[in-house]
């Protein structure tokens, strides 16, 4: 298997639920008008709290700072797993669940934080780029390691980061018990191909900019849409699974989570990966959330708010 270090230095924002209308100019140009900028990496979320903006460097050029706008301190790089044909696994998982056990739970036993993005494809694990020494060594037994440059796939060998490694991370390990909340509402799945984004840019515009949701419901805009905003999509342009499944959220976290926790992610994928459950997990500016494929038996044991969750070294 091979792990691509990819060429983006990203920074996680958030937007005041109040303060959109102040930032619609740059979101639009950043989402729809790509070649009107030199951003290459952009990952929009909403949720009833705020909207939770990723994005590079050059894209983050574009968002005045303002009282709306909050920014982690951190430059956080993405990781992306590429499995390269020849890996005979037996599951058939999507997600996170893919990765729990090679990417996830491993990271989290360094204590590394990170912060995930699930998109149709494929699954972006973000670390804080002062922590790659350390990921680069606590992966390299598992995987090829590449370091993307300039459009090169370059071997990563990675310095010696022994001295930063704990050697008994499993024991180090202390547990915070976050609350789960599972909404009522259903979520699907879905991608496009850049080229036919025009055709469906003014429902976009309107399901981002526009729609009053109910302020109780969780409800990440864009890619997952919620059940009641898919029927505006036209089916024949967008991508679903073949089963056109439905997801039920699971969002962890009665506070907000900050950034430094690590092992939340690491906490929730392992039972579903044991389990072989798919699952896409979507961290937030304040919380994180996994969808969970609806028929799935166990959505009822973490029903129980009592997602065990590995904390602060
Ligand atoms: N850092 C957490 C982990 O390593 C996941 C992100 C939680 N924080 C957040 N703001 N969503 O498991």
């Amino acid at each position: 298997m091979d792990l691509h270090i990819l060429d983006h230095r990203l920074r996680v924002t958030s937007i005041s639920k109040n303060g959109l209308v102040n930032y619609t100019h740059p979101l639009i140009k950043l989402i729809f008008l790509r070649n009107r900028t030199r951003c290459k990496f952009f990952s929009l979320t909403e949720t009833p709290e705020n909207y939770t903006v990723v994005l590079d460097e050059e894209g983050f050029k574009e968002l005045q700072p303002s009282e709306h706008l909050q920014v982690e301190g951190s430059i956080w790089l993405p990781l992306n797993v590429v499995s390269n044909g020849n890996v005979s696994s037996s599951s058939q998982a999507v997600g996170v669940t893919k990765i729990a056990k090679s990417v996830i739970a491993p990271l989290a036993e360094q204590h590394v934080s990170v912060f995930m993005l699930s998109t149709y494809q494929t699954d972006f694990i973000l670390v804080r780029e002062k922590d790659l020494a350390v990921v680069v060594s606590t992966l390299k037994e598992e995987f090829n390691i590449f370091r993307e440059v300039a459009g090169e796939s370059v071997p990563e060998h990675g310095q010696d980061a022994h001295n930063g490694l704990h050697k008994n991370g499993k024991e180090a390990i202390q547990c915070t018990v976050h609350p789960v909340l599972i909404p009522q509402n259903q979520f699907c799945v879905m991608s496009l191909d850049p080229e036919t984004l025009p055709s469906i840019a003014t429902t976009l515009i309107d399901v981002l900019f526009y729609s009053n949701s109910p302020k109780e419901d969780v409800t990440p805009a864009a890619a997952p849409v919620q059940e009641l905003d898919r029927i505006k999509f036209p089916a024949d342009l967008l991508f679903t699974s073949s089963s056109g499944e439905l997801w039920r959220m699971v969002r962890i976290g009665g506070q907000p989570l900050g950034f430094d926790e690590c092992g939340i992610v690491a906490q929730i994928s392992r039972p579903l990966a044991d389990s072989d459950i798919s699952a896409y997990y979507i961290s937030t500016f304040s919380f994180d959330h996994a969808l969970v494929s609806r028929g799935s038996p166990h959505l009822p044991l973490l029903r129980g708010g009592d997602a065990l969750v590995v904390g602060v070294p």
